[in-house]
């Protein structure tokens, strides 16, 4: 049919092609690692100051309070340089407008999995693909980094976040509970020294102990594919007997980037069957009591200033232990105020796999309407309490 043959009677076809009118902006998105920042020789167009500048909105959002010290910063990322991973996105025509930081943990399993310590979007940004860019882009980095998985910890306010990552991400949330340990660091002594009981020694895993792991059904990886990291979690045996370990307890050094400080965080306990093939007969809150003293111990001796504990939420006798026999509390955002319970997420290979062959698309097209610098999502205020506002994000 010809071109003629088409117009309907009566309509006017125009002579010009006049442009559309403008009613979106494009904003082509580059990444750039937390590497090419730090490296001051690198012509990086993001700088520390904007990856600082993103970590206190992110802790605004959460009405937490921000350490603003760029040297500190630095320093601490630098220390951690070869295990700590990272990127900014940045905009050509808007800037550095989100970021996303992660490092290596080790699971209750013995499973080296990748810790995402905070992510974030600047609000103007928001609802146009950022997210989809972001996750894509820690898919990728963590699969070809041979992570198992990824596991976060979000506050329990944040109801955007809860709803995208369950709903986009299939983000699933494990049986697991995390306790602020940092009561332990300090007193407690008379309550631990009832449980001594037998004698126990507990140390710091070690390169060597490869051998260990599989005596209580853990995977050697925890040794093998742990080399990078200073520290991998404690074993203990009892006294003069060091080739049966009694339990192992995998470990991690946390970050805090609102702090900028950094804490020490154990797994669930592994214990050894009671009783095992070699006749011993084990007392869990001795071992628990020998868990924390090396703890005390290796915290002063790293200068590590807050504890953390992930304890499963079926091993209901840890938790017995810590919550109702030690006292202590759920971790949370604002120490002292419940309704911050942090809540853990994985994200399983299987969702990272499906993450990283989705290519997005890495144009984001902001309509000229929309509203710019406007709180679109933010975490509810929490009740008013006294209390000093913190904490570890
Ligand atoms: C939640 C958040 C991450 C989403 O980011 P975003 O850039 O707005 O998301 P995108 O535009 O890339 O959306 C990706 C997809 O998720 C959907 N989505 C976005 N926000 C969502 C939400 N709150 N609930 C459900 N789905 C959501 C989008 O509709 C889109 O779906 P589609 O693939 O079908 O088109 C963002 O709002 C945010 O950064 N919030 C605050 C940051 C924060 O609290 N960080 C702390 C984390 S511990």
């Amino acid at each position: 049919m010809s071109e003629a043959a088409k117009t309907a009677p009566g309509t006017i076809t125009p002579q010009f092609n006049l442009p559309d009118p403008v009613t979106h902006r494009e904003i082509k998105i580059d990444t750039f690692s937390i590497h090419d920042i730090l490296d001051e020789n690198n012509n990086c167009p993001v700088k520390l100051g904007n990856l600082q500048h993103l970590i206190h909105c992110q802790a605004d959002l959460h009405m937490a309070k921000s350490v603003d010290d760029q040297a500190r910063l630095k320093d601490l990322l630098k220390s951690r340089a070869n295990t700590l991973r990272g990127f900014v996105l940045h905009g050509d025509t808007a800037g550095p407008l989100a970021y996303l930081v992660y490092y290596p943990m080790i699971d209750s399993k013995g499973s080296r999995v990748a810790y995402c310590e905070d992510f974030y979007i600047a609000e103007s940004y928001r609802g146009h693909g950022a997210a989809k860019i972001l996750f894509h882009e820690l898919a990728k980095r963590t699969l070809a980094d041979n992570f198992e998985y990824i596991q976060w910890a979000t506050d329990s306010r944040n109801t955007p976040v809860h709803n995208f990552v369950q709903n986009k991400l299939g983000a699933k949330r494990p049986d697991v509970v995390t306790i602020s340990a940092n009561g332990l660091l300090g007193e407690k002594d008379n309550l631990l020294s009832q449980w001594a009981g037998k004698e126990y020694v507990t140390r710091p895993l070690r390169g060597n102990d490869v051998n260990l792991p599989e005596k209580l059904g853990l995977s050697p990886n925890i040794i093998r594919h742990t080399g990078d990291l200073d520290f991998k979690g404690f074993v203990t045996f009892e006294k003069g007997k060091p080739t049966v370990p009694v339990a192992i307890t995998p470990g991690w050094i946390h970050l805090s980037t609102f702090q900028l400080k950094e804490g020490l965080h154990l797994e669930q306990p592994v214990f050894m069957a009671n009783a095992n093939k070699d006749g011993l007969m084990i007392n869990e809150e001795g071992i628990v009591a020998s868990i924390i003293d090396a703890s005390k111990k290796f915290s002063t001796l790293k200068q590590l200033e807050y504890f953390r504990w992930h304890i499963l939420g079926s091993a209901s006798a840890m938790k017995t232990l810590l919550q109702d026999r030690l006292g202590l509390q759920r971790d949370s955002m604002l120490k002292g105020q419940p309704d911050t319970e942090l809540i853990v997420y994985t994200l399983s290979n299987g969702a990272l796999k499906k993450l990283s062959e989705n290519e997005p698309d890495r144009t984001l097209r902001i309509p000229v309407s929309a509203p710019i610098g406007v709180r679109t999502t933010h975490v509810p205020a929490p009740p008013a309490q006294p209390g000093p506002s913190n904490d570890n994000s």
